[in-house]
């Protein structure tokens, strides 16, 4: 009984990490695309080829419920999939829309018509591919009026956190944040739309200022999952808990186990 997870590398192991501490009883397969990371500046029709290939690995695999812990493939990829490529008997689901739950205040499945909600000035950082597809912006405002986005493309940020190089990532995050304000000087809300930010919390949190509440979304992904699950208890899927790699698993193991500071063990894809 298992489910799967797919992300473009290492960032989605922080939604593993959450999902595992949330749901003990529950296996999950992880599928990293190490081999074509980062998705953040590859064009849609790219990621979604990409993104289409990954998922199908997971349901050879016996999933017959995915996430995409990838911000990038949930905002340039999922929309697509869901209208012309999943099965009727499988699901797959992303992560803004738990996120703009939480942000919105909203509980899931409340599809009463867009409201005006407690936050007004949202500043969303993500990768280049994410903040260009608009998708979060779309998905608010199903469920929210009245509320100003505006989103910054963190180019370099995911490749300084997957080389291990923090003091360049923590300077870009800075040099981000700064660009951010110029455009909307008092945020209320800041979004981690991105895999690997929420790594990077304290030093979005301390470039913001602690008056900005920044949603990270690795919590809020497990425990919408949760409540998916307590719903639809047949979506567990038939497979056994796995970590899978495109790359080469070795190194992904290595790099893997740093990240979360416990063993991980990849096999290939
Ligand atoms: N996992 C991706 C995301 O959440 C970031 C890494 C990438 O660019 O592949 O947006």
């Amino acid at each position: 009984m298992a489910v799967g997870i797919f992300d473009s590398g290492l960032g989605g192991l922080t939604v593993l990490n959450a999902v595992q501490a949330r749901l003990p009883e529950v296996d999950f397969v992880y599928l990293a695309d190490s081999a074509h990371a980062p998705y953040g500046v590859r064009t849609p029709d790219d990621i979604y080829n990409l993104t289409t290939a990954a998922v199908q690995r997971l349901f050879d695999a016996g999933c017959d419920l995915v996430i995409l812990a990838c911000n990038t493939a949930s905002a340039a990829a999922l929309r697509r999939m869901q209208e012309r490529w999943v099965p009727s008997d499988k699901r797959v689901l992303g992560v803004f829309v738990p996120m703009i739950e939480a942000l919105t205040e909203r509980q899931w499945g409340d599809n009463s018509p867009p409201r005006e909600v407690a936050v007004q000035h949202v500043a969303l950082f993500a990768t280049p591919a994410t903040v260009s597809s608009r998708a979060f912006q779309r998905e608010l405002a199903f469920r929210a009026i009245g509320v100003d986005v505006e989103a910054q493309a963190c180019g370099g940020v995911v490749d300084a956190i997957e080389d291990g190089d923090m003091i360049l990532a923590e300077a870009l995050v800075q040099s981000h944040v700064d660009a951010l304000k110029r455009k909307m000087p008092d945020p209320d809300a800041a979004i981690l739309g991105c895999t690997h930010y929420p790594l990077m919390q304290e030093a979005f949190q301390k470039a913001l200022g602690a008056d900005v509440k920044v949603f990270s979304q690795a919590d809020l992904v497990a425990e919408s999952l949760a409540d998916y699950l307590a719903r639809r208890p047949e979506m567990l899927g038939k497979g056994e808990a796995a970590c899978l790699t495109t790359g080469d698993p070795a190194q992904v193991s290595s790099r893997a186990t740093q990240f979360l500071r416990r063993q991980m063990i990849f096999t290939a894809a």
